[in-house]
């Protein structure tokens, strides 16, 4: 029996890209170049299974193409807010994502991130390296201690629940969450977290807030010019989800205003693009989409693609099917 034949859209590491080749009529990209729309729609006419990832958008345009022979969309990836699930569905297509394997790592980096912006390491770092550093003195770049602080959660999903545990058991942080649908109370009890009503409840009452609510439009904008007025002055955001849940022009102006105190930003609206404002701003630390960027990450979400696409070939329901 031939083998089906996958077309991937980006470089994966080398172990997944190996498993790939052995199971299936793999087309790699060596050259890791974006696919544009006309290269996808040849993916989906040629190939049983087409595998994109976060930043390729697999729109209403790409999944009108004639000719639909693929079957499957094994995206690589957690979020699928770059998948048009509708449109998708209404082609007949599977979709899957890889869950569980990036929350870890997703979380220490929104830890990394708040702990950065609190304690100026980016500032710092660009300091000493730019050779400004006159030596240790009482008064120079203090920053904001994190241990014993109110952190905010946005979403209290898989990611959101880690970055709690990191905040409660390793600074000794108090956890306030929203979310239309909260964990389970021994969850909740463990982190000794609290749940508020509403985002503006979090935003209010929260030294750190984090995001960690999904993309899309229900999400689109979230954090606007109104709710980031309702932060504490000296409070630091930080958005390790997607960019586009905050208003990039109004986190600026609040910024510029002095209304929060700084931001961590591993996500950014219409990426890889970085508003200049941001790229002179002292007080905000940037990251590239880094969340799940550990190697050992990277393997286990390649490896959750082909577990997806195995199960579907051979007739079964693939583990983390989303439509
Ligand atoms: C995802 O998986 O959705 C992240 O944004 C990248 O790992």
């Amino acid at each position: 029996m031939s083998k089906p034949r996958v077309i991937v859209s980006r470089k994966w590491p080398e172990e997944v890209e190996g498993r790939m080749q052995e199971l299936f009529d793999v087309q790699l990209n060596e050259t890791d170049t974006p696919m544009t729309v006309s290269q996808m729609h040849e993916a989906l006419q040629n190939a049983d299974a087409f595998c994109p990832t976060v930043s390729d958008q697999v729109n209403a345009e790409v999944l009108s193409v004639d000719n639909l022979k693929a079957r499957i969309i094994g995206s690589y990836g957690v979020g699928f807010n770059h998948i048009d699930l509708d449109a998708a569905r209404s082609r007949g297509l599977v979709v899957t994502n890889t869950p569980e394997v990036l929350t870890d790592c997703t979380a220490d980096l929104a830890m990394t991130l708040l702990l950065m912006t609190a304690r100026r390491a980016g500032e710092g770092e660009r300091h000493v390296r730019n050779r400004e550093w006159t030596g240790w003195r009482p008064t120079h770049m203090m920053g904001t201690k994190v241990t014993g602080k109110t952190l905010g959660l946005i979403g209290m999903g898989r990611i959101a629940r880690a970055m709690a545990h990191r905040a409660f058991h390793g600074f000794g942080m108090r956890i306030i969450f929203t979310d239309p649908y909260p964990p389970p109370d021994e969850v909740v009890d463990s982190l000794q977290a609290e749940a508020r009503e509403t985002v503006e409840d979090v935003l209010r009452e929260a030294d750190f807030v984090s995001l960690h609510c999904p993309g899309g439009k229900e999400t689109y904008h979230l954090i606007n010019s109104d709710r980031l007025a309702l932060m504490k002055p000296g409070a630091f955001l930080v958005n390790s989800a997607r960019g586009d849940v905050i208003d990039q022009s109004a986190l600026i102006a609040a910024l510029e205003q002095g209304a929060i105190a700084g931001a961590g930003l591993d996500v950014y609206e219409g990426e890889p693009a970085v508003p200049e404002k941001l790229l002179s701003m002292n007080n905000v630390v940037l990251f590239p989409h880094l969340g799940s960027a550990s190697r050992e990450t990277r393997v286990e979400m390649g490896m959750r693609v082909v577990e997806n696409l195995q199960a579907f070939f051979n007739g079964e329901a693939p583990r983390d099917r989303v439509v």
